[in-house]
């Protein structure tokens, strides 16, 4: 659930696409994670290193190994070192899977929108579904052409054994044109009961969830992950802030199914602060730009120093980044939970 650091073996490469290959790690004894979560992989540039968030693809207890899928970023740092590096034998130092861009129940039919390698989380989400629950699926997946496709095959493979359940449409950029918003809300219309689950280039996701709230679908149902890249190193870093005493706010706080009550330093971050108490709050980067720390406010206000990645509908729904929040009020409660 934290970020716990570990070192991988590369087991395998995969070159999917002209510009995306597939990582296959061993996976380590006790390593879990849930469909939708993501890996932070510690990359060597220059005379430095970067660290990036890579989605696993793979899906939990149907995988017996963990699988990210990289696509190069024109100019990148990480990605193009990872396709141009990356081969088996080779060991990469990362952090333990974490994020919130996960489904809660596989038995809630799904609406899920991916657009490029946006498509990586989606397809552990498609597949532990599969496997393990009794929804039904209808996956939106926009790309340049059809040679940028990634897992076009394994795609139509899920769909041949399950017609009943899932059903793939490509929408490709040289046959369609870019997506717009009349023609995806006509897709997407009869599947306004479902949850839905966005990922790929900002403005895909922009307009998908555009189409979806034109729709009147409630925001609480609509699940969104913003690929960015990490401007901090977290293995580097010492992160944690102490308080230096005063005022206190009155917290409770609800994580794992129990509640606590603590007296919260108003000059300390919620995560820190947890962290210090020995409760196991989820985190990665630290720095605000990944939402693995995401809490939800429910009374109460806190100031964030950054937010990189929460939108105003986030916001006002009541999400707040643990790691970056401090309270503004004498009393907040929170929950990891809802
Ligand atoms: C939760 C999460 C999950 C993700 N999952 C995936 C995934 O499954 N697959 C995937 O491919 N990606 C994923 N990403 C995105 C990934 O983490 C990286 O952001 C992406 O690979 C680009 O990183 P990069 O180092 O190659 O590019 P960067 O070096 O970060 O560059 C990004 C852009 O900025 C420009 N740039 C480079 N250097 C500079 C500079 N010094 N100043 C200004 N601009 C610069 C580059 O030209 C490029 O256009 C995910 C991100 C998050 C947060
Ligand atoms: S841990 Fe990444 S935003 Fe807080």
């Amino acid at each position: 659930m934290t970020s716990e650091k570990l070192r991988l073996k590369v087991l395998e490469v995969v070159q999917e696409t002209g510009d995306a290959h597939s990582i296959v790690f061993e996976k380590p004894e006790g390593v879990s994670y849930r469909p939708g979560q993501f890996l932070t992989l510690r990359l060597p540039h220059e005379d430095s290193w970067v660290a990036r968030c890579y989605s696993l693809s793979s899906a939990p207890d149907v995988d017996p190994h963990l699988k990210v899928t990289v696509k190069r970023v024109v100019d990148g740092r990480g990605s193009n070192w990872v396709c141009d590096n990356v081969l088996a034998g080779h060991e990469i130092d990362v952090l333990a899977p974490s994020g919130t861009f996960t489904p809660k129940s596989l038995d809630t039919d799904y609406l899920l929108l991916a657009g490029g390698s946006g498509i990586t989380p989606v397809m552990s989400i498609i597949r532990t579904s599969l496997a393990r629950g009794s929804n039904k699926m209808l996956l939106v997946y926009a790309n340049r052409d059809e040679q940028s496709v990634i897992f076009h095959k394994e795609l139509r493979a899920l769909v041949a054994e399950h017609p009943e359940r899932l059903v793939v449409l490509h929408w490709l950029e040289t046959v369609q044109g870019l997506p717009s918003l009349k023609p995806l809300q006509e897709i997407v219309r009869p599947w306004g009961h479902s949850e839905a689950f966005i990922c790929g280039p900002a403005p895909f996701m922009d307009c998908a969830a555009d189409a979806l709230k034109g729709l009147g679908m409630s925001r609480d149902r609509i699940h969104i992950e913003r690929f960015t890249s990490l401007a901090g190193d977290p293995w580097t870093e010492v992160v944690a802030e102490l308080s230096s005493g005063g005022p206190t706010t009155d917290l409770v706080v609800t994580l794992d199914g129990e509640t606590h009550e603590l007296d919260w330093p108003q000059d300390q971050k919620l995560l820190d602060f947890l962290l210090e108490k020995g409760l196991d709050a989820p985190y990665s980067c630290r720095e605000g730009a990944c939402s693995a720390c995401g809490v939800k406010l429910l009374e109460g206000e806190v100031d964030m120093e950054v937010n990189s990645v929460l939108e105003q509908d986030d916001l006002d729904e009541g999400w707040r980044l643990a790691c970056q929040s401090r309270p503004s009020t004498d009393a907040v409660k929170v929950s990891y939970d809802d």
